[in-house]
């Protein structure tokens, strides 16, 4: 989705704003540009499609030299992805110029207005109306912070926005449900949507919050709410180091991400486990035992890959704590006036830790005095921060928009938070807790064997580059697995793909099974082995493609496939784990077949800050 980077200081700013766009590429975007200072004036460089195309712009220009400017990738809402469109906009009079992320959800009574007044858009965006607006009270006041502030009280929406005129070295940053950080340098500031776009610049970093407005000139930063009350900031240091977020000799970063699972994992626990005294540590619960104790429910809520795990961590909290535990896509749960109150935990699944729908969700809940538990990717994040406590998934910077080793590591720190709340309510006993953490550990050692059977995973691949339909069946704890396993191969290949409870096939899916339609199947040995043999045979008999993830040294399962990959024999509860890499390795070479775009899909965006 949309991305942000400013720069003000004595470096020449179009490298730092176009390597900073760059590093955001992978949020998903389909056009750019960037404003600077340009001999009294501001200049405005665009494009439709990649950052290189806008590079090439730039490059026909002649001495452009500046120490100052904001830059953007835009994920088109309001109005197509064209040139004209992308961002930055300028005002009417083209002295000032904005970048935004978010939706101002006003601005077509906001626009009406001015164009009664005489002012005439150019673009098609929602975005375009807060130049305007800002300019009005700036050519009145000459005071861009307090033009910002002014132009803010008219707006509703979200807003992550900077704000840059000609004739003043400084930008106006604010903020309103759309992340946006200040990056502190040696006599320069960077501002940044996203911590990966400034990294190489510098560690120490302020999250502005919702409400907040910031003035950056070269030489200082005040930040005041907008009633114009200052606000003193903690500056923090990220931890994420510049090779976490680079290819290492991987094709793409999704591969790289596949590859990462086992040591993330080691990550995820490290710390977390005492094992002498076979107890879970984990210092982010602020929860008495008492609230714990009096839990009427537990909802779960997510979007897209999180929400997957979010099935899972059903399967595993009802079954050892015995707490009814429903699931929700967030987009979904605020507004279906939910029945939870101060005795309910919802937990919130997040690798961004800004995705608007289940922050959205997280506040409705919060009205509803529940109390919220974070299972969080990015440190730092809205979400993170918006939670009452919660538990960081330690899976590092996540590139691919295709989530991989989010979801796994979010999957232990739900497994990690069911064995906590089950020992504070002795519901978990010794023995279930040695298998547990048992299992956990060996977890990055069974992966590797999934992961040492990618080149018979790509071959099998390259036989289904030009299918155009993917059914995908599991029962149980690897329904989700199932679930997941399609969005993985239509999120990046553009192959349609349904995931089914394997059972429920035959009410429908077995309609579209013929010569053509591969079904992939996750059948590991289990008490639902049997039921599943039956669904195969049905397939088959309709003359249907079989892909099977099955146990290795499944004899019966090779004679029913067509094709077969195998993962350790697991605990059933825990083959979530190797089905899953079975499946996001599947999906990453069909799509390397196609030659698709693995790490920047079409359409898609990373981190959806929008609702
Ligand atoms: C987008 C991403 C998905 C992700 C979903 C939820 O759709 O492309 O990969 O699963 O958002 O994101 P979150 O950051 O909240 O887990």
């Amino acid at each position: 989705m949309c991305g942000i980077i400013g720069y003000i200081g004595k470096k020449e700013a179009i490298p730092i704003l176009i390597n900073g766009l760059k590093r955001l590429e992978y949020r998903g975007y389909d056009s750019c540009g960037v404003c600077i200072h340009d001999n009294n004036l501001l200049k405005i460089i665009k494009a439709k499609g990649k950052i290189v195309d806008l590079e090439k712009r730039i490059k026909k220009e002649n001495n452009l030299n500046s120490t100052i400017g904001i830059a953007h990738t835009r994920w088109a809402t309001h109005g197509i992805p064209n040139e004209i469109n992308a961002h930055p906009h300028f005002s009417e009079d083209n002295n000032l110029a904005i970048v935004h992320n978010g939706i101002i959800e006003n601005y077509d009574t906001i626009k009406l207005l001015l164009q009664k007044e005489g002012y005439v858009f150019k673009t098609q965006t929602d975005s375009e109306v807060i130049a305007f607006l800002v300019n009005k009270f700036y050519k009145k006041s000459n005071n861009l912070k307090d033009a910002v502030l002014k132009a803010l009280t008219q707006i509703t929406g979200t807003y992550g926005l900077l704000v840059l005129s000609k004739d003043k070295r400084e930008i106006i940053v604010a903020r309103k449900g759309s992340p946006i950080i200040i990056g502190i340098g040696k006599n320069e500031f960077f501002v940044a949507s996203d911590t990966s776009a400034i990294l190489e610049y510098t560690k120490n970093v302020i999250y502005l919050d919702d409400f907040e407005i910031a003035k950056i000139t070269d030489t200082n930063y005040e930040i005041t709410s907008l009633k114009n009350q200052k606000i003193n900031k903690e500056i923090h240091k990220i931890k994420t180091s510049l090779d976490q977020i680079e290819k290492s000799g991987y094709k793409h970063f999704m591969l790289k991400e596949i590859f990462e699972q086992p040591e993330k994992i080691k990550d995820a626990l490290s710390g977390r486990i005492d094992f002498k005294n076979n107890r879970i540590v984990l210092g982010g619960i602020c929860l008495t035992k008492e609230f714990f104790k009096n839990i009427n429910k537990i909802v779960i809520v997510a979007c897209g890959t999180s929400w997957h795990c979010a099935l899972i961590g059903k399967f595993v909290l009802e079954k050892y704590l015995r707490i009814s535990v429903e699931v929700d896509y967030a987009s979904e749960f605020r507004y279906r006036n939910p029945i939870i109150d101060e005795n309910s935990l919802v937990i919130a699944i997040s690798q961004s830790g800004e995705t608007a729908d289940t922050l959205a969700a997280i506040k409705e809940a919060k009205e509803k005095k529940a109390k919220i538990f974070g299972i969080v990717n990015v440190v730092g994040s809205t979400i993170a921060r918006t939670s009452d406590c919660g538990i960081y998934t330690r899976a590092g910077p996540e590139i691919g928009v295709a989530s991989t080793k989010a979801f796994t590591n979010q999957l232990v720190s739900l497994w990690l938070l069911t064995l906590f709340i089950g020992q504070k309510l002795n519901k978990i006993t010794e023995k279930e807790t040695k298998e547990i953490i048992n299992n956990l550990n060996n977890l990055p050692e069974k992966i590797k064997i999934v992961l040492n059977e990618s080149k018979k995973i790509k071959e099998i691949a390259s036989k289904f580059k030009n299918s155009k339909n993917f059914l995908y069946l599991g029962r149980g704890i690897n329904y989700p697995i199932a679930l997941e396993g399609a969005l993985k191969l239509k999120e990046i290949s553009y192959i349609h793909a349904e995931g089914y409870p394997a059972a429920e096939m035959k009410h429908g899916p077995i309609a579209l099974i013929d010569k053509n339609m591969p079904s992939v199947f996750i059948i590991n040995k289990n008490k639902n082995y049997d039921k599943i043999i039956s669904n195969m045979q049905e397939i088959k008999a309709r003359g249907g493609i079989i892909i099977s993830i099955a146990t290795k040294g499944d004899e019966q399962i090779l004679k029913l496939s067509d094709h077969t990959i195998f993962v350790p024999k697991m605990d059933t509860q825990f083959t979530t784990f190797v089905n899953v890499i079975a499946m996001q390795l599947l999906a990453y070479y069909i799509a390397d077949h196609k030659n698709c775009e693995i790490d920047k899909p079409r359409n898609l965006a990373k981190s959806v800050t929008v609702e």
